[in-house]
């Protein structure tokens, strides 16, 4: 598959483009299974999870067409199929595809979902979903079945806001005549741009953003047009850099609002923010500051998809910084691999303790997961001298040419691709 190869030490200057972002694009392009037409989604980026979904609408017998950011899917002649283990695997919001194969084929099976090995990641919530809107599952060691005589509006109560539970709940009743309530529903900024999209497609919503949310669904939904808002994650990796390296760069199309949670974290940590139009202005000019504890939460909390970058700034700040992971569980994979490079990270259950050090060195790294992924290839930026980074499959799943990107902005920075590539 390759590697990156990175010779750390420089600051970062420039300007860098935000991509849509992945967490959005993803519960559309399943949800364009519903509407029977065509689905324009504009601002798409070209990531590996973007392209594994065409694979699986393809499997479906969609049809696919992706061209300079925008993504054309035709499902109008869609049917049902099994969706192979193989392709699930690849994709961990493969699972936000269970609601809309059910309403639209009244079934569906699938392998467990894959993706980044954060934790065991189980399903329960979206099976009590689905089930209290009319599906019956099973589950046996490797797959999920689901299958209805006839999905029906509800009133469902997560145990907890899971963002892709709530998804799935949100798409399963956008088709259903009738009105459907869901509490305790997750906030995060994807539900709303997901509301938006099933709004277009001629649902009418209420309360998205909000832990309640009413959805009076129609039972044939309509083609429709998505735009796709910047990447808050993508962002905030960009951000993470100029602050471990130093140095300015505009991040262009950015949408400060949906960056809560942790812009306060990187001017607590030192570093000069400013909004000019659409467009943000980040500097950082001396060591970062670290503060004393961070904990991820639901959004609008500091996000979990930020713990990983956000602690490899600190291992370089001064003084001391715990940083408390509080959604998944096994998260800190990657902290061996920072230690090796000269860190002082110590972790204790969900828990990391981090002692700034003056600066690291390069290593030989292996990514673990794609945000951890991207925390390495930080970590690399900031160190001294040369590492490498393998296992780039998972940064290449969320950052549209990160290396490109990054070697824009003065990184020295380059992918080496395999003899077997
Ligand atoms: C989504 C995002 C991911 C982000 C996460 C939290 C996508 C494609 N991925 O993941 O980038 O890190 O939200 O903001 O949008 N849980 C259960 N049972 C369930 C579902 C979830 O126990 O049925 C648990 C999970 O194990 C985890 C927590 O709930 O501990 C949060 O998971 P969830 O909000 O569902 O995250 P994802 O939708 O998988």
């Amino acid at each position: 598959m390759g590697k990156i190869v990175i010779n750390g030490g420089k600051r970062l200057f420039g300007s860098v483009c935000i991509h849509g972002a992945k967490n959005a694009v993803l519960p559309v392009m399943a949800a364009s299974l519903m509407n029977e037409g065509v689905t324009v989604i504009r601002g798409c980026p070209d990531i590996a999870d973007v392209r594994a979904m065409c694979g699986i609408l393809n499997h479906l017998h969609c049809k696919t067409d992706f061209k300079k950011g925008c993504l054309v899917i035709d499902t109008s002649m869609a049917e049902y199929e099994e969706i192979k283990a193989e392709d699930t695997k690849q994709l961990r919001a493969s699972s936000v595809l269970m609601g809309p194969v059910l309403a639209r084929f009244g079934k569906v099976r699938l392998a467990y979902p894959g993706g980044c090995s954060i934790g065991s990641r189980p399903l329960d919530i979206h099976l009590h979903a689905l089930k209290c809107l009319g599906a019956s599952w099973s589950v046996s060691e490797d797959f999920i079945e689901m299958e209805t005589t006839g999905l029906h509006p509800s009133e469902i109560t997560l145990r907890f806001p899971s963002v892709g539970a709530t998804e799935n709940a949100l798409m399963a009743a956008a088709a259903q005549c009738g009105t459907t309530v869901l509490y305790n529903a997750a906030k995060e900024p994807e539900i709303e741009s997901l509301c938006a999209y099933l709004e277009k497609c001629g649902a009418v919503i209420t309360g998205a953003g909000t832990e309640c949310v009413r959805v009076r669904g129609k039972g044939v939904l309509q083609s429709a047009e998505f735009f796709a808002k910047p990447d808050r994650i993508v962002a905030g990796t960009y951000m993470a850099a100029v602050a471990a390296c130093g140095g300015s760069v505009y991040l262009q199309g950015v949408t400060p609002s949906l960056c809560r949670g942790f812009l306060d974290v990187f001017t607590g940590m030192g570093m000069d923010i400013r909004m000019e139009g659409e467009a943000m202005l980040v500097q950082m000019y001396h060591r970062p500051v670290n503060l004393h504890k961070i904990c991820t939460g639901a959004y609008p909390d500091f996000p979990t998809d930020m713990q990983s970058m956000v602690l490899s700034v600190a291992s370089v700040g001064e003084g001391t910084l715990i940083l408390k992971e509080q959604i998944f569980e096994n998260r800190f994979k990657y902290v061996d691999e920072l230690n090796r490079m000269g860190s002082k990270i110590k972790v204790e259950g969900n828990t990391a303790y981090i002692e700034g050090v003056s600066g690291f060195t390069g290593a030989q790294l292996a990514a673990p997961d794609l945000r951890a992924g991207a925390a390495l290839v930080l970590a690399a930026l900031a160190a001294d001298g040369i590492s490498e980074i393998e296992d780039i499959e998972y940064i290449q799943r969320g950052y549209e040419d990160f290396e490109g990107k990054l070697r824009s902005l003065g990184a020295l920075i380059e992918r080496v691709d395999s003899e077997r590539d």
